[in-house]
Parts: C-alpha cells; structure tokens; sequence
C-alpha cells in the first residue's frame, strides 16, 4: 500500500484531487466510487474548483456511492444522496442519471433485490476505476462495520454503536441517526481497480494504525485493504501518529519522487 503523509487536512484533499485530476485526464468516462463525512468535504471543494477552472470534465463520468441511511428518503436533509447533490453534484457538470447513491427508502421486501440492482449497475459501468474511501474510528470502510465478512457484498447493515455516536453530531439528537444502513460490501470495494483512502485527525489515528499494521481481520473491515494490489492512504499528521513504520512510508515517497513510480 502507498502511504502519504501531509501537513494538514487542506494537503490531504489536494494530495487526493491530484488523482482525480490525473485519472479524468487519462479516462474521461472514468466510474467513481464516492464517499460522505466530513472527510471528503475539502476534496469536493478541489474538484468543484477545478471544474470551475476548466481542468474538470465529469459530463462522461459516473459515479456511485458507497451507502446510504435506510429509512430516509433521498430529499430528506440528513440522506447522503442530499449530502451529495449539495456538495458535489450540483455544482459540477455530472449527468443526474449516472450519479448513483444507494436508496434507503426501499422496504424491506425489495431491499435485497436493490442491493443486487446496485451491483449489477457497477458491473455493467465496466467497474469502478478509483474508489474514494473515509475510515471510520471503529475502522469501517462504507457501513461496513466491525465484524463484517470481508467478501460481503452491497446489503442492508445494522450501524455499530459507536458509528451511531460519531454521526450523531450531524442530527439534531442521537436518536435521530438511523440505526440501518445500505452499503457496499467490503468485497464490492476491493473489485474497484484503484483505491484512495483519506483520513484526518487524531480520532482516526488508532484505526488507521490498526488497517495498515495490524492483521487482515474482519473486527477493522479497512485492514482487508492489505489484500488489494493498488491502494492509497492520504494521511495528515494526526492521523499518521500511531503509525510505527513511518519511515518506511517516507522512504518509499521519495524513491517515487526520484523515480516517478508508484511504490505500493
Ligand atoms: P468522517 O466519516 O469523514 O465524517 O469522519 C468517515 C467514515 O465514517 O467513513
């Protein structure tokens, strides 16, 4: 794995637009894997300023999220669908019917045969070329929490506790926070071809730690990242704290610089 270490949330979110910026130029009809949370957030910024700069094209692209809330709707103001279209989507040139969020307003009867639609979508897009990713505290990648099989696929989720206690800060209480969800599986996310991680702050430094060095186990869902052939982890400071092979990381960055490849 690739493992950048920058100053601060605002060089993570460069850092991580350089790619996408990188892989529009080389496939302007690329699909993206994309992700909520405040972790994001500057990196939609970059992107939505290089649209603006003309050095963003995403009218041949398609992109799908990587989870949803079950039980609310797409319009709902706490929905990711939401989150998307007034962080993203809106303020970019995507086609609405090529950005696809999961739904949670689907009942329980049909849930599985969305959760299949979903994967079915991704494959007939050709598959996902980068797949952004957050990390959570507990260690999950998407909904899928601790204890989720590594080859799980797209499906309805029961949220950890402590996801529901992270998120509770964008409710107005923490009863407000769905206790479901519909995510990607951890076995639909190590399809994608490439992979970038963001993490910021100390909060997601055990996490981090614990997926990039410590082993491949279901109880940290972003450890099975390990298993993939071309993942990224764009870290800042805080977040890369309680990483003991630093120096290797740093080592292998400047073999890239002086090199030009890619070291994972
Ligand atoms: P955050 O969430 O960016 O809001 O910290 C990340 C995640 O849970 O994947």
């Amino acid at each position: 794995m690739r493992v950048l270490t920058r100053k601060d949330s605002d060089d993570v979110a460069l850092e991580a637009a350089a790619m996408f910026v990188d892989l529009f130029a080389r496939k302007p009809d690329c699909v993206l894997g994309l992700a909520t949370g405040a972790t994001p957030l500057g990196l939609y910024g970059r992107l939505i300023e290089a649209y603006g700069e003309g050095r963003l094209d995403f009218e041949g692209v398609t992109t799908f999220n990587l989870d949803e809330y079950y039980g609310l709707q797409p319009d709902d103001p706490q929905s990711y669908r939401h989150f998307m279209e007034s962080n993203l989507f809106r303020h970019v040139n995507i086609k609405g019917e090529r950005a696809f969020v999961p739904r949670g307003d689907i009942s329980y009867r049909d849930v599985e045969a969305f959760c299949s639609g979903y994967e079915a979508l991704i494959r007939g897009a050709g598959g996902i070329d980068l797949q952004l990713l957050g990390i959570g505290s507990d260690g999950h990648i998407g909904f899928n929490e601790p204890g989720s099989s590594l080859r799980s696929r797209t499906r309805l989720v029961a949220l950890d506790p402590r996801t529901i206690k992270d998120n509770a800060r964008f409710f107005a209480r923490e009863e407000e926070c769905p206790g479901l969800a519909v995510t990607m599986g951890v076995g639909t996310i190590l399809e994608a071809a490439e992979i970038v991680l963001i993490a910021t702050g100390s909060n997601k430094a055990e996490a981090v730690a614990e997926a990039l060095e410590g082993p491949v186990a279901s109880m940290i869902p972003a450890s099975a990242l390990q298993m993939h052939p071309k993942t990224t982890f764009i870290l800042d400071e805080a977040a890369a704290s309680l990483l003991k092979k630093r120096n290797l990381y740093m080592a292998a960055e400047r073999t890239e610089g002086e090199t030009g490849l890619k070291i994972y």
